[in-house]
Parts: C-alpha cells; structure tokens; sequence
C-alpha cells in the first residue's frame, strides 16, 4: 500500500451489551450481550465457528442492521439507532466495507467500480482521476483500470473491492471472510493489504474463520453461539 494514499484517522467502535436476536425453532441464534471497546487504529481479528455470530455483529457495526438490544456506538455516533439517512451517510462516509465474494457492478470498468462511492459522496472528476489511479496503484491493479469485473481473477476482483471500500477514505474498515474463495498464498497477501491500510490509521475489523492466516500480533475476539467468551 503506496503511503501517500490516506485513510481517515481511526475510528473508536464501542459495543454496549448489544444483543440481535433471530427467533429459530426451539433455540435463539444471533449475538447476545456483546460489550467491547475497539481502539482507533487497531487491528482486530473477530473469529468463531460457523453460526456464532460473526456476519451479524459485524453488519451491526456496518449499519447494515439494527440491534435489538445496546448500541454500536462509532466515533460517539450511535449507528444502529441513527436514522435512515444518517446511517446511508455513515456506510457512505465513515465505515468501509469488504465481503468474500467481491461485489462489483459487472457492467462498470474497475477504475468506475472503485469510483462510484466517491460519486455518490460528490468527488469531483478531477479528484477522482488522481485519488482512483493512486488507490489501484496501491493495490497493484494499475494496469486493470479498464478491465471489466468478468475479467479479473477472484484475487484481482477482491483487491477492487478493497480500493473501492477505501475511496472515500473511511476511518473505519469491516470485511466479512475476504480471503474465503482465496488461495492461501493471495489470502495472506489480502490481509497483508489490510494491515498497511491499518498502520495509515484506519481501524480495521476482520471476520475470519480462519485465524492462522492473520499475524498473531492482532488482538483476537472470538464468539461462539453468539456470545463474545474470549478477547487475548
Ligand atoms: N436473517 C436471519 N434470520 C434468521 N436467522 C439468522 C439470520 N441471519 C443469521 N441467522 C442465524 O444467526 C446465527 C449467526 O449467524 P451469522 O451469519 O452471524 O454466523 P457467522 O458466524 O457469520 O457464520 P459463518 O462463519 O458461517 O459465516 C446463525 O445461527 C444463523 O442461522
Ligand atoms: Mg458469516
């Protein structure tokens, strides 16, 4: 990640006894009573099995949903209790957002995929043509500015994603399994880009259920059946 290109300074994300609850038959599956406190600028790797919660908590602190108990509180803003308008603000602004299989607009080249937020957030074209040819730079796609979504490898299209979850310069960045249709090699090479856009001050959260692929020098908080039950 070429240093020139800025993040947001770090957000703080504090989760206050935050439950989402799904009714399922016979048991209750979600998150319950999670309390923590993110340090902006930090690294952390949100882990557990497959159904303990990771996606839920992770799209409450995206305000891709709404808790039904405590609050995800960013930077003093309390997200899940926000409006529409000011939560489309927030995911626009303040949070970026990465997921495994890479969403991209088929029908846009990579240089408009990772261009679109910054128009919709009122970049202007001259911005653009500076801030979108340096992101690409840093994620080593310079040279696919023109290249439609169709053709790019799943590597190639996450790394994308990653410049165009940073184009408006958040201070925060979720991803949900980012690596999970990655090799190893290209995975650790995913996460390794993560890390850089961390030490340019952007707090990043993880999800993976795969933690042998992240530096053990991050702070690791493991759910299971929806409860935090470890934080080393
Ligand atoms: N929209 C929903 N409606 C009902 N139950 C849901 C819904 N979304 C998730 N759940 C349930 O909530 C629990 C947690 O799901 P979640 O997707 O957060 O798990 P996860 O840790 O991300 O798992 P994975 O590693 O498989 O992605 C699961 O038991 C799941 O079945
Ligand atoms: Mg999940």
């Amino acid at each position: 990640m070429a240093s020139t290109v800025p993040c947001g300074m770090g957000a703080d994300v504090v989760l206050e006894d935050l439950s989402r609850v799904y009714p399922t038959t016979g048991d209750l599956a979600g998150v319950f009573e999670v309390s923590t406190v993110i340090e902006p600028t930090s690294f952390v790797v949100l882990t557990g099995p497959s159904g303990s919660g990771k996606t839920t908590l992770l799209n409450l602190i995206a305000a891709l949903d709404r808790p039904d108990k405590g609050r995800v509180l960013v930077e003093g803003l309390d997200v899940g209790g926000a409006t529409e308008r000011a939560q489309a603000t927030y995911r626009l602004r303040t949070v970026g957002a990465l997921f495994q299989d890479a969403p991209l607009v088929s029908e846009l080249n990579v240089f408009n995929n990772v261009a679109l937020p910054a128009l919709l957030a009122g970049v202007g074209r001259e911005e653009l043509d500076s801030r979108v040819p340096e992101l690409l730079g840093s994620v080593g796609l310079e040279h696919k500015a023109a290249a439609l979504p169709a053709e790019l490898s799943m590597g190639q299209r996450q790394r994308v994603g990653l410049a165009r979850a940073l184009v408006n310069r958040p201070r925060l960045l979720v991803a949900d399994e980012p690596t999970g249709n990655l090799d190893r090699a290209t995975g650790k090479g995913l996460i390794r880009l993560l890390g850089e856009v961390c030490a340019l001050g952007c707090t990043v959260v993880l999800v993976t259920h795969d933690p042998e692929l992240v530096d053990i020098g991050y702070r690791r908080l493991e759910l299971l059946d929806g409860r935090l039950v470890s934080d080393r």
